[in-house]
């Protein structure tokens, strides 16, 4: 999809050469606990530019910034709503990403001209490393071009980015391997603007109940939720093993393959019906059927709750494309 090679260092012995890529204001594509991550300097707009370049990303889809240390947060954006803080304490490190005010440090580029800003602690300790080396926040959206499937390892990156990115970390396959849940705690009631892998039943439990925005394409809040996105490159819809179409198709399962043994390729998430294990396996699953020479992929449904939700929400995004 991308020529050339970028130079790809293990993600425990290559964080300092990473750290001086970034703030030399290069791309270094690093493991989250939720997929690897396109960063670069933050506070550099030309660095953030040249995000959006290797992506390919329309500049309207404002990038995420990350942080090592949740006790970093006072320093860049300054006090923040008691609501925010209470997330904060209960889930940084962690999948959540939250929405604060834009600091004047943070170059408008960055959050798309919004006043706003999206911002996480990633709990992985070789990000954590990397941003602390770097020493600046560090911005990064999903290592994959616009659109497609994002990626939970470091040959995902390589393949689908090639030398637009300088050095890429390897640290192997990443945990969650579901985007972090965005939220905006700022109003009166928090609003969930992206599922992700951190179930909307874990944000009730800390914080009460929570809206949950069904996805707008028109003019997207947070553009994870445009109606298609995460997509294969091979058509893809959801439904069921009864629906086979012609030609040779890859069935994407959740706990056990289809009993009628047609299908050119299949991938079972979780043969225990264990949701976060499938989540951990849905973008690997998804790369596999797009690399195994079928004419469509069918994609099952799984159990709507906890991190099933975001699973089922990625699905529908990916079948948008191909309608
Ligand atoms: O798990 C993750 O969040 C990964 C890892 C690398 O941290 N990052 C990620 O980034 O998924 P990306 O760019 O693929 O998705 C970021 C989402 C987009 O949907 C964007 O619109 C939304 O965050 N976003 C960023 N800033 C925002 C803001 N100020 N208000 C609302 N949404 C925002
Ligand atoms: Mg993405």
């Amino acid at each position: 999809m991308s020529t050339g090679t970028p130079r790809v260092l293990p993600a425990d012995s290559g964080i300092d050469e990473a750290a001086a890529v970034l703030r030399a204001g290069g791309l270094v594509a690093f493991p989250t606990e939720t997929v690897y991550g396109l960063g670069a300097n933050a506070l550099d707009a030309r660095a953030a530019a040249r995000i959006f370049e290797a992506k390919a990303r329309p500049s309207f889809d404002p990038l995420i910034s990350h942080l090592a240390d949740a006790a970093d947060l006072p320093a860049l954006v300054g006090a923040v709503p008691p609501a925010v803080a209470a997330l904060v304490e209960r889930f940084w490190p962690g999948p959540l990403t939250l929405i604060v005010d834009r600091p004047a440090a943070i170059p408008p580029i960055v959050t798309s001209g919004l006043e706003t800003m999206a911002v996480r602690v990633p709990d992985e300790p070789a990000a954590r490393a990397l941003i602390a080396a770097a020493g600046v926040p560090v911005a990064a959206p999903s290592a994959n071009r616009f659109g497609q499937l994002s990626p939970t390892r470091a040959e995902h990156v390589v393949a689908g980015l090639g030398a637009a990115v300088d050095v890429v970390l390897d640290g192997g396959p990443t945990r969650c391997g579901i985007e972090s849940t965005i939220v905006d705690a700022r109003g009166e009631r928090p609003v969930v603007l992206r599922l992700g892998a951190l179930p909307v039943e874990a944000l009730v439990e800390a914080i009460g109940p929570v809206d949950v925005r069904q996805g707008s394409s028109g003019q997207p809040v947070a553009p994870g939720t445009l109606a298609a996105h995460y997509a294969p490159r091979t058509p893809l819809r959801v439904g069921t093993a009864a629906e086979r179409d012609g030609g040779r198709q890859g069935f994407l399962a959740f706990r056990e393959a289809p009993a009628d043994g047609d299908w050119a390729a299949v991938e079972v998430l979780s043969p225990d019906g264990d949701l976060t294990a499938a989540a951990a396996r849905l973008f690997d699953a998804l790369h596999r059927l797009d690399a195994a020479g079928v004419t469509g992929i069918v994609a099952e449904p799984v159990p709507d709750e906890g991190v099933g939700r975001a699973i089922n929400d990625r699905l529908r995004r990916a079948a948008a494309t191909w309608r």
